[in-house]
Formats: C-alpha cells, structure tokens, sequence
C-alpha cells in the first residue's frame, strides 16, 4: 500500500487495478493519504481556500435524477425562481462581503431560456465587472453554451454523477449517459473552466464504479472537481437507501487531489450536513474551496436536493462568519480572489 500511495503521489496516476486495490485496503493508511493530499494542495496553493457565493435562482427541474429531492415527481417542492432584481441584490450583499465568484445554480428549469440567462449574465458582469460568473444550470446544446460563453460566462459545473454507465441508466430513467458527456466535452472545447464530479455512497455503487470514476476525472482534466456523499431525500425514489459517508467521501477528495494535484476541489456543504465538521474534515483531505450561500433566506429550506441540508435558515453574512472561523479552525486561511484555477493565474501574470 505505501508503495502503490508513493508511485501515486510521485506520478500522479495509477491504473484502474491499482486505483482499486488503494481504495479496497485503504484501511490503516488513511492518515498517510491525506497528509499526501494536503502537501501536494500546500504545493500549489498554499494554505488559501477560495470562497464562491452560491445563488441558488430556481429549483423547477424537468429532469428526474432518482436521488435528487428537486426531481420533477416530487409534488411536495414549493417551486420558486428568482427574479433579475433578486438575482442582482443577491450579488450585492454578496460583493459587499467581498465575494468575486458567484456560482448561479438551478434545476433544469426551461423557463431561463438563453435570451434570459444572456441577459442575467451581462447584467451581473456590468455591475460586478472583476466578479467571475459559474453556470450550474444542467444539460444544454454546444450552441447554448457557447452563446453564454460569449456573454461573459467563466466556469460551468456538471458533475457527471457517475462514471459507469449502467448505474448512470439506473438513477436517470429518462436521460442519456452519451449525452451527458458530450455536453461536458462541449464545455471544454469551448474552453470553460470545468467542473465534472460525481457522488459518493450511491445505492449499488461499488468501488470498482469509484475507481472509474477517478480514472474519468484524470483524463478529462477538468479545473473543478465537486465531489459529495449521497444523501437520502425522503421523497424520492431512494429515499429508503443508507447515506455515504464522510470518511469515504474524504477518501475520494484526497484521491481526487493526488491525481489532480491542481484542481479546485470544494469542500461541499452535503459533507457539512452529514458531519458538523465534515467541511473540516475535507479541507484537511485535500479540498480547498467552499460555496456558502447567497440565496435569499425566504427560499434556502425550498431548495432541499438532500434531507437537512444544513445554512437553509441563515443569512449570507452569518454563512461568510461561520465558515471562516471553520477554515481558520482548520489551520487554512480565506483567499476572496476569483480564485480562477493555477494554469490561469499564472497566465494572468504576463498579460
Ligand atoms: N445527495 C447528495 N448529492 C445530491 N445531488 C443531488 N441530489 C443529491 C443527494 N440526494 C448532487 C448531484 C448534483 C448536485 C447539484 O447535487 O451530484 O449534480
Ligand atoms: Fe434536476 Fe439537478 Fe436534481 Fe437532477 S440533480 S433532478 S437535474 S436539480
Ligand atoms: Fe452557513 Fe455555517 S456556513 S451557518
């Protein structure tokens, strides 16, 4: 096993037999790998974790992802969208409290076609010129993103989910594995920053699915890799299924590092709602992002993808506290930059 953590650190890979040998016996040699994580993540970025505020504009979704509680058979969500004016005032509060990132996240809502979102993005970019702009909207045509591409969008996160087919056919009935994919190449032939991920504790999820799922990351190369435990949603189809768990989680995060030693890796709140000190954990397993929230309050508790998702009663500026004292708690320190990921910073520097 320290051998086969050594070649992983020194080379950054691994092939899938020995990827799945180092997650089967992981046991024991947990605290060797996260110490690998947060060495390589010291590496490159210090001890700076780059802050995103989080502005969660719609929760209507035409898709029907098994585990997700936004899903479209789930009568019970309260629907609501955000409009520009909200949007905007969310950005405000967020800029004041010094945010450059807002990450603009919704279900698959067609009402936000692209004439409206193009209009939302050069509103927001006009007002908040150095601010980079994340899109977190789903599945779109190459046309659609590249249009929002143009209007100034910086950054796009569609995790993939999961990396092996058959259980990507399980939990999405009426969505295509082949799709899915295109739209992420798609983005990055149109030269977004990218993120993919994927969940981790899926009913029937194995870690031979795990291991494909890290192989499919290190050859995609994204900049962004958002990575969380699978959290029951009561009014889902799996809504009777165990949890993942933390330490699986922190597992993959550190993983995902020694393969991405560059990556963008957020510390995720899914982890904070299964662990008062799961983001903790994750920041001291290689992560080094975090996305608290922007929403206003009267619509945080109506975005619930998971059960007990925690910040659904606070405000932004008690979120901004919090989770510095936490980052702090843990030995890192807030970096408000745009934090764009290492290849374009420095790049940044001769221009
Ligand atoms: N538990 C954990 N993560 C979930 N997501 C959706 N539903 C759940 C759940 N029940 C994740 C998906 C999606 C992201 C926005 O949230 O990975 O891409
Ligand atoms: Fe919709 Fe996204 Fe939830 Fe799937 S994961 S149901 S696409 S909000
Ligand atoms: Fe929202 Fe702690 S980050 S309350």
């Amino acid at each position: 096993m320290k051998n086969l953590l050594n070649k992983l650190r020194d080379n950054n890979y691994l092939s899938y037999d020995e990827l799945l040998k180092v997650i089967e016996n992981i046991d024991g040699y947990k605290d060797i790998l996260f110490q690998y994580a947060v060495d390589l993540r010291k590496k490159y970025y210090g001890t700076d974790v780059y802050m995103r505020g989080l502005i969660e504009f719609s929760n209507y979704c035409s898709k029907n992802c098994k585990y997700c509680g936004l899903r479209r058979d789930n009568k019970k969500v309260k629907r609501y969208r955000l409009s520009t004016e909200e949007i905007l005032d969310c950005c405000k509060e967020g800029y004041r409290l010094g945010y450059r990132t807002f990450v603009l996240q919704s279900g698959e809502d067609p009402y936000f076609d692209d004439e409206k979102l193009i209009s939302l993005v050069k509103k927001i970019k006009k007002n908040f010129n150095e601010a980079a702009i994340t899109l977190s909207i789903g599945e779109r045509s190459f046309e659609s993103y590249k249009k929002l591409k143009n209007a100034g969008v910086d950054r796009y996160l569609l995790r993939h989910e999961t990396a092996s087919e058959y259980l990507y056919k399980s939990l999405h009935k009426d969505m295509s594995f082949s799709n899915r994919r295109k739209c992420i190449k798609d983005l990055k032939d149109l030269n977004y920053q990218v993120g993919a991920g994927f969940m981790v504790g899926l009913p029937n999820q194995t870690n031979k699915d795990l291991a494909r799922d890290l192989l499919f990351l290190k050859g995609l190369e994204p900049e962004m890799v958002g990575i969380g435990p699978f959290i029951s949603h009561p009014d889902t189809p799996l809504g009777e299924f165990e949890n993942g768990t933390v330490e699986k989680t922190r597992i993959m995060l550190a993983l995902t590092r020694l393969l991405l030693p560059k990556v963008l890796l957020p510390s995720t709140t899914a982890l904070g709602t299964l662990d008062n000190l799961g983001r903790e954990k994750a920041l001291k397993s290689g992560a080094n992002v975090v996305m608290p929230n922007l929403s206003p309050t009267s619509v945080r508790k109506d975005y619930e993808i998971y059960k007990d998702k925690i910040c659904t009663g606070d405000e932004a500026a008690h979120c901004r506290k919090c989770i510095e004292g936490r980052i702090n708690s843990a030995g890192y320190k807030v970096n408000m930059d745009r934090g764009d990921h290492i290849s374009l910073q420095k790049f940044k520097k001769y221009i």
